[in-house]
């Protein structure tokens, strides 16, 4: 915990707000945020960011999007009668974007790629916007090992693959590493506030994240399969050993580049399947509804939590 302050004190000014650290940036007279169809120099960030507290990421525009409407009841944030939310970023056809007061509602898409380019460019627009403090949470699905469906595990830390505890990605030809940590006390806020009688469990564990749904995750059912259920067991036994509990496809970018920039930052993400029992999503889709919403739940109790004491 001590080594994670004395982390962000390096990476962040002061005030809280958000430092880059690349020196490039602030020598450009616009930065064009390209994938959020944004930019320094046509939109006046500050005004329209510069509010923001959380925000929060999950795969798909759909969900983000149920998402901002959710929280928008939940905190009473209005708009003009009549209205609907507006996605920020329609425009840039490959991510959606909605505002609700403090709260940002981003979609990341699928995979470590994918989350990592709209990481670098949110990242960015906080510093551009000055806010200040910010806090990220990925809400999103999830393969449990050893637990039920609809169970909502909290992440305590991200590991690939190869159970290494961080992101590594190839740089002018080299392999560069990022510890992929998450803020433990932010994971145990989250937990403490699962309520008794919540009807499903809320566990906090290890975060395995791979590359591919289907081989990477030791699934049986892909266009391809080179290994028998046997080896696929003893894989997940494994890794459920290590302290394992669920398996995704961002939470290692999500983790490594929020610590690297010095953000608060939780993953959050409700089991669609126990891969102990089988490797198909079989829960009808009413199920999978309202299992989804979950994550959201816990997230939106933290936002509101935080928002009544100010
Ligand atoms: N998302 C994953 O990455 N894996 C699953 O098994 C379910 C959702």
């Amino acid at each position: 915990e001590n080594e994670s302050f004395q982390y962000d004190s390096a990476v962040r000014y002061r005030d809280g707000s958000v430092r880059l650290r690349n020196p490039n940036i602030e020598l450009m007279d616009q930065d064009i945020l390209y994938h959020l169809a944004l930019g320094s120099g046509s939109h006046d960030l500050v005004e329209m960011f510069g509010d923001v507290k959380f925000v929060c990421m999950g795969g798909t525009p759909k969900r983000m999007e149920q998402f901002a409407n959710y929280i928008m009841k939940e905190i009473g944030h209005k708009i003009p009668a009549g209205t609907t939310l507006l996605d920020i970023s329609q425009y840039s056809y490959r991510y959606s974007m909605y505002k609700v007061g403090p709260v940002l509602s981003i979609s990341h898409g699928m995979g470590i790629p994918s989350v990592g380019i709209l990481l670098h460019e949110v990242i960015k627009l906080m510093y551009h916007a000055k806010v200040k403090d910010p806090v990220f949470f990925r809400i999103g699905t999830c393969g449990g090992i050893g637990i039920e469906g609809g169970t909502v595990v909290i992440s305590e830390e991200a590991v690939d693959g190869m159970l290494n505890s961080y992101l590594e990605l190839p740089v002018l030809g080299q392999l560069v590493r990022r510890p992929a940590k998450l803020d433990r006390q932010l994971a145990r806020d989250l937990k403490a506030l699962a309520h008794r009688d919540d009807p499903y469990d809320t566990v906090i564990g290890k975060t395995m994240c791979t590359y591919d749904f289907y081989e990477g995750q030791a699934r049986l059912d892909g266009a391809f399969c080179e290994f028998s259920e046997n080896e696929k067991m003893d894989y997940l036994t494994k890794i459920h050993k290590a302290g394992v509990v669920n398996i995704e496809m961002e939470s290692l970018s999500f983790a490594a580049l929020t610590h690297h920039a010095g953000i608060q930052s939780a993953v959050v993400c409700v089991t669609l399947l126990d891969r102990l029992k089988g490797d198909q999503v079989l829960a009808p889709k009413e199920v999978l509804d309202e299992w989804q919403i979950r994550p959201q739940q816990l997230i939106a109790r933290y936002i509101t939590r935080y928002l009544q004491r100010r």
